[in-house]
């Protein structure tokens, strides 16, 4: 199993709708290429009319991911993309990664999307962010 984490900027004046859109697509098209994930959005509500970033996690094989990756990159809605990390999962994870039976992070997600004030922008933070998500995930079901 292989990912991408990627950070990006909204376009300014991006709506809700626009967002409801963009994870309708996802979840399908993902759902066809089984790629799996999670779409971090984030505005600070304290600032109005704060620019919203964007922070994405996408799995699956190499060549799924790589290929959704080029075509996200150049959707109008946000810009200036910024690859965090990828590769292998099993490697991105590192040595304390918690063990995954199926290498993937989220494997029921075909695309969430979750709305921070602050995003984790590295792949460390963005990795404990997904272990503290995983436990409250556990601890709702
Ligand atoms: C921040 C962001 C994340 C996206 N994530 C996905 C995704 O995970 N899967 C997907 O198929 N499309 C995703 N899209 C939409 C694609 O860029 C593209 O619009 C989609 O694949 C459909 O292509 P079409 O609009 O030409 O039909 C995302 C777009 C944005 C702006």
């Amino acid at each position: 199993m292989y990912a991408l984490l990627y950070r990006s900027r909204a376009r300014p004046g991006l709506l809700a709708s626009d967002l409801n859109h963009i994870i309708e697509t996802a979840e399908a098209r993902n759902s066809d290429l089984d790629v799996t994930g999670l779409l971090l959005y984030g505005q600070l509500a304290v600032v109005p009319g704060a620019p919203g970033e964007f922070v994405q996690w996408i799995e699956g094989t190499e060549e799924a991911v790589e290929g959704l990756y080029a075509e996200i990159a150049t959707d109008k809605r946000h810009f200036d993309p910024e690859v965090l990390a990828r590769g292998p999962i099993r490697e991105l994870q590192g040595a304390n990664g918690a063990f995954v039976p199926s290498g993937r992070l989220f494997p029921t997600w075909s695309m969430g999307l979750v709305r921070l004030s602050e995003l984790p922008a590295t792949l460390s933070g963005f990795l404990e962010f997904a272990r503290d998500w995983d436990r409250q995930v556990a601890t709702m079901a």
